[in-house]
């Protein structure tokens, strides 16, 4: 008896760089893509059933596809893939098949498991049905079913990274997603020990807007500033430049209540062990920071960040700049 292939696609992790929660009300972002993988393997079916099995799911969800096209409930640990077969279908016809979801990184570090397990949920099926998707409609299909998932939040920026990979320019919705021919960055990451809601610490940031909004305008408008002479110490790879304005990026961000006490507390250790400059990387309340350090300081940050103290708090190790999403063999 002869098996239908499974194809198998993967797509990257993402780091904010500069720009979060501005980049929601129309500033630019800087984001580049980690080498940590989530992989989606499809094998269709000649039947109509959905079999899903992830690393978030108890047991397998299974359902028929014109259900799951027509809305059916999924499990919170099958949303984004449910979302993104969703996306497909709406402009292709609803087939059976079986789906399983591996990530080579923890969803608890908010660097963008959600996003790249859509991505590469969208990229595994559009292979396996022989449909050809561009990388412009795979960020399309795949924003759309982010935001389906996540109730319309979100700027689409970690989709961007996911699907092109490298370093890039972001503005959302994704009219503009310029490649910034960087290589690899020296960064040095720490996990907070918390995970953090990224579409909770968006609507905190929502509700200061509200009832503050000329203010947060201008922090907005200090954050395009700061994108883009990012952007250009980047380019010049003034490391130093690029550490001063992650601390103010940091700065402003504080200034939105959006940094937590465990978050500062490895920003200062890393700037204290020599890092040119540190802040927290995505919504905040937890997650992820980021310390830009020479090499030379790259050991001593990271002694830092294992020493701070903090339960659950560690050095994640990753690098830049990795590939967008693709077809593994
Ligand atoms: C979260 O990783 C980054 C935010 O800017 C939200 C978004 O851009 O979707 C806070």
């Amino acid at each position: 008896m002869t098996h239908p292939p499974t194809v198998t696609a993967s797509a990257p992790a993402k780091l904010m760089l500069y720009g979060e929660h501005a980049v929601v009300y129309g500033a630019p972002c800087i984001v580049t893509a980690a080498d940590l993988r989530v992989r989606a393997s499809v094998t269709l079916r000649d039947d109509d059933r959905v079999i899903i099995r992830a690393p978030l799911l108890p047991e397998p969800f299974a359902a028929r596809a014109d259900d799951i096209l027509r809305g059916a409930d999924a499990p919170p640990g099958a949303r984004f893939v449910v979302a993104a077969l969703r996306a497909c279908w709406r402009t292709a016809t609803p087939c059976g098949l079986e789906l399983r979801t591996q990530a080579d990184f923890s969803h608890s570090y908010g660097l963008g498991s959600s996003s790249a397990v859509t991505v590469a949920t969208v990229k595994a099926l559009s292979a396996a049905t022989g449909r050809v998707l561009d990388a412009r409609q795979l960020f399309r299909l795949s924003y759309d079913a982010v935001l389906e998932a996540q109730e319309g939040i979100g700027s689409g920026y970690d989709v961007a990274a996911a699907v092109f990979g490298g370093t890039l320019y972001y503005v959302t919705p994704g009219d503009v997603i310029e490649p910034l021919p960087l290589g690899e960055l020296p960064l040095v990451i720490g996990y907070s020990g918390v995970k953090a809601s990224t579409t909770e610490w968006v609507q905190r940031a929502a509700g200061l807007r509200e009832r503050h909004p000329a203010l947060v305008q201008h922090i907005w408008r200090l954050m395009q500033e700061l994108v883009d002479e990012a952007r250009a110490a980047l380019a010049r790879r003034d490391w130093p430049a690029c550490g001063r304005l992650m601390d103010i990026n940091h700065g402003l961000l504080s200034a939105i209540g959006v940094s937590t006490a465990r978050l500062d507390a490895l920003i200062h250790a890393a700037r204290a062990a020599g890092a040119h400059g540190a802040k927290l990387s995505g919504a905040g309340g937890g997650d992820c920071m980021i310390a830009l350090a020479d090499e030379g300081r790259h050991a001593a940050v990271a002694a830092a960040l294992d020493g701070s103290g903090l339960p659950g708090a560690c050095v994640v190790a990753v690098r830049t700049g990795a590939e967008g999403a693709r077809i593994e063999a």
